[in-house]
């Protein structure tokens, strides 16, 4: 990243504190790789994350270790390891970092990528999932991301979930001539999966195939009710899609999507859902949890930013003489507090300084002289001189 692709990444993540602190979300950070194990379990086996785009190696005590694919499961580790279901419910944490999966790299698709995330531990209200969709919305929306649609489900509890499958095999299994290789080894391993296909053949089976929403219980199909009735009260627009499966195991009732007809094959901004079985699964007491993580990538380019070429710069100090190069200093020191400023090369041609003094934009270039300074206004071309630096820093404020 050099620094004209950095400045939107750093716009990014003041917009994402500012958005997320105030609604109390902690910034956290976890490590750049754990446990092989904790991936492995956490996301599940039969995923395609799991199964072919992690980065694992052993490490020199022979330990296998995975640089981190995604961040949901490291946090569900920390907050048992760190008794953090202890501290008053919910907890609300967010994070920003790298994370590595081994995909073919295309358009907004990377090894090494940048996700922001939120997550909620400790509460199953229907409040904390319409909270957390609308704070991604706000985030997306504030990034300026374009062409934006969500999708909504419901994955039921992990007993409907398994019931489902179950169902959901007995289909496809009866329909197997018809489905892709892929799909087809892949039936009893990972069903759901199916939906995600873009195999012709495989996806006119699926149009008909039996829904999971029409499987939830009583229970969860009212707090999806709720969700939804929340997100209406509020005017976030979404699509119910009954075949939103996403590519982590942990999820259990809600789970969503942004994408942005803006992006290409890669269309997906950011994702999340409730896991409130993953904390139990790492020894943790029940805690039902839910959040998301977006892709910083993805999301500018979505947002299309202009780079913003402006420099910063207000004021530049250009100091002819290198006799004068201590005098210089001392001001810049000064100025440095209250406004943003650059030192030019002492002794470097007024004409080489003056010219960079335009080329960062400068508002105000100041001239070192031996007998004080001169204040140009670069706007408007005047000059004038100041005797002492006090007087030039009241000029300047
Ligand atoms: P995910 O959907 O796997 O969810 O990833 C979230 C976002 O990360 C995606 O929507 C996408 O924008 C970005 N992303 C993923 N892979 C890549 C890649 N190879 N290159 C560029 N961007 C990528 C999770 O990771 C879950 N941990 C989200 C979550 C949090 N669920 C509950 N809490």
């Amino acid at each position: 990243m050099l620094p004209e692709d950095a400045l939107g990444r750093l716009d990014l993540f003041r917009e994402s504190a500012a958005i997320l602190e105030p609604a109390g979300y902690g910034y956290v950070e976890t490590p750049a790789f754990e446990d092989t194990e904790l991936f492995a379990r956490g996301v599940g086996e039969s995923t395609d994350i799991v199964q072919k785009e992690m980065f694992t190696f052993d490490d020199m005590g022979g330990r296998s270790l995975t640089l981190r694919p995604e961040g949901t499961a490291p946090i569900c580790r920390a907050y048992v390891e760190h008794g953090m279901h202890k501290r008053p419910q919910p907890v609300r944490l967010w994070y920003w970092g790298p994370f590595f999966r081994h995909e073919a790299p295309q358009a907004g698709r990377f090894r090494q990528f940048t996700q922001v995330g939120a997550e909620v531990m400790g509460s199953d209200d229907p409040a904390i999932d319409a909270e957390v969709i609308a704070l991604l919305a706000d985030l997306l929306r504030e990034a300026e991301a374009r062409e934006l649609r969500l999708r909504l489900s419901s994955l039921g509890t992990l007993e409907t979930r398994r019931e489902y499958s179950e169902e959901l095999k007995r289909y496809l299994h009866g329909r197997a001539d018809e489905l892709s290789a892929d799909v087809k080894e892949r039936i009893d391993a990972n069903p759901l999966r199916a939906f995600d296909s873009s195999d012709p053949g495989t996806q006119a089976v699926m149009k008909e195939a039996p829904t999971l929403l029409e499987w939830l219980t009583p229970e969860d199909a009212e707090h999806f009710g709720e969700v939804r009735g929340l997100l209406d009260a509020t005017g976030i627009e979404y699509e119910v899609d009954p075949a939103l499966v996403r590519g982590l195991d942990y999820y259990t009732r809600t789970v969503f999507e942004f994408t942005s007809d803006a992006l290409g094959a890669q269309s997906g901004v950011g994702g999340g859902g409730r896991y409130d079985g993953l904390v139990e699964q790492f020894g943790g007491p029940p805690t039902p949890c839910i959040g998301w993580a977006a892709g910083v990538e993805r999301i500018l380019l979505a947002a299309g930013r202009e780079l913003i070429s402006g420099s910063v710069v207000e004021v530049f100090i250009a100091v002819p003489k290198e006799e004068r190069r201590q005098e210089g200093f001392r001001l810049w020191r000064q100025v440095r507090g209250e406004r943003s400023v650059l030192m030019g090369e002492p002794g470097r041609s007024m004409k080489g300084q003056m010219k960079q003094a335009d080329r960062v934009g400068a508002r105000w270039t100041v001239i070192v002289e031996d007998d004080g300074f001169e204040l140009k206004d670069m706007k408007s071309g005047e000059q004038r001189p100041i005797a002492s630096a006090d007087e030039l820093m009241k000029a300047l404020t």
